[in-house]
C-alpha cells in the first residue's frame, strides 16, 4: 500500500487526498530551527513501499522546494522502494528557456535537483510549459486542473457567460472552459517587457453588457495580467468579473489589486492552499498517480 507524505505547504491537500484513496498518511516531524533551516524526519519506517511525496512550491519559493528535497530524501532513508514527488505547484516553471542571455535556467535546475535526490516520477498540476517536463529523465507528467475548474463553475449557473483568456496563450483553456460551461470564449492579446516585468495588454471591444465575464489563467502571481483584462472588460459593463486560476500566488498585494480593478470574486485550485482555493485537484492528481502506479 503506497503512503502518503505530507509536505508543510500541501497538508490539506494530502488529508483530502488521504480521504479519497483510502491511503495511509505517514507521520512527519517538522521544524525549523532559530536561523530558518528546516528539518525533516518521517517518524515510520516505510518498508519497501511507494512513498508518495505532496508538497506544492509556492512562496518562500526556495525554502519549499528544500523541503521537497528534504521530504524525497528523508522518504528513501525510511525504506520506501519508490519515491513519486506529487509538486502541485512548481515555481520556477515560467523560467522555461532561456529568453534572455546568459540567464539561469531555473527550471531546469529544479528538475535535475529533484531527480538527483532520488525522485522515481514527477507529476504536477498544469505545468506553466511542457518544455519544463522535458528537462526530467523520470516519468514526469502535468495534470489538467482546468476540467475541475469548469466543473466548480457550472455549479454556479451561469446564463451565456463570457470565458475570457487574458493572453492568447491560454485560449485553448479558455475554449475547454467555455464548452463545459456553455459559453463563448474570446482572448486578448498581451506582452510583458522581459526586463521591467511590465504588462502591456491590447484594448479590445468585447461583448459583455450585463453579462457574466470569468477569466482565466494558470497563474494570478502579482494580478497584473487580470487586473489589464478586468479593466477592459469593465468598459462593457458586464453583470459580474469573476476571476478564476489553477495557482494562485497572490504576490505584491495581487487580490486587493483585482477587487479595485473591477473583480468580484477570485476562484483557484488548492495546489497553493489559500482562501481562495474553492476547487480540489486532489480526483485529478489521485487518477494520475494510480496510472502511474499501475503502469
Ligand atoms: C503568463 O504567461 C501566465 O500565464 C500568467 O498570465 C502570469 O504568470 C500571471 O502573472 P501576473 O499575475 O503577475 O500578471
Amino acid at each position: 500500500m503506497p503512503v502518503l507524505i505530507p509536505g508543510p505547504a500541501s497538508s490539506s491537500l494530502t488529508q483530502r487526498l488521504a480521504e479519497l484513496s483510502g491511503f495511509m498518511k505517514a507521520k512527519i516531524n517538522y521544524k525549523v530551527f532559530p536561523d530558518g533551516e528546516s528539518y525533516i524526519r518521517i517518524e515510520e519506517p516505510l518498508k519497501g513501499e511507494t512513498a508518495i511525496v505532496i508538497q506544492s512550491c509556492p512562496p518562500p519559493q526556495d525554502k519549499r522546494v528544500m523541503e521537497l528535497l528534504q521530504l524525497i530524501d528523508a522518504s528513501l532513508r525510511a525504506g520506501a522502494s519508490k519515491v513519486i514527488a506529487v509538486v502541485p505547484y512548481l515555481a520556477y516553471s515560467r523560467q522555461d528557456k532561456v529568453f534572455l542571455d546568459y540567464e539561469a535556467l531555473s527550471s531546469k535546475i529544479i528538475a535535475n535537483a529533484i531527480e538527483a535526490i532520488g525522485a522515481h516520477a514527477f507529476i504536477t498540476v498544469n505545468v506553466h510549459s511542457e518544455i519544463v517536463l522535458s528537462y526530467f529523465k523520470i516519468k514526469a507528467l502535468s495534470v489538467d486542473a482546468f476540467p475541475e475548474i469548469a466543473s466548480y463553475l457550472s455549479s454556479l449557473d451561469f446564463k451565456n457567460p463570457l470565458i475570457l483568456s487574458p493572453d492568447r496563450k491560454r485560449y485553448p483553456e479558455a475554449q475547454r472552459v467555455a464548452k463545459i460551461l456553455n459559453g463563448e470564449a474570446a482572448f486578448l492579446e498581451k506582452k510583458r517587457d522581459l526586463t521591467t516585468g511590465d504588462i502591456v495588454t491590447e484594448e479590445r471591444t468585447l461583448n459583455v453588457e450585463d453579462r457574466d465575464v470569468i477569466i482565466v489563467d494558470d497563474i494570478i502571481s502579482t494580478g497584473g495580467t487580470i487586473v489589464n483584462a478586468a479593466k477592459i472588460v469593465s468598459k462593457g459593463k458586464p453583470k459580474r468579473i469573476i476571476a478564476a486560476c489553477i495557482h494562485g500566488l497572490y504576490a505584491a498585494n495581487a487580490l486587493e489589486k483585482l477587487m479595485a480593478a473591477g473583480v468580484n470574486e477570485v476562484l483557484s485550485t488548492d495546489t497553493i492552499e489559500t482562501k481562495t482555493s474553492k476547487i480540489s485537484v486532489a480526483k485529478v492528481l489521485l487518477e494520475s498517480i494510480k496510472q502511474l502506479m499501475e503502469g
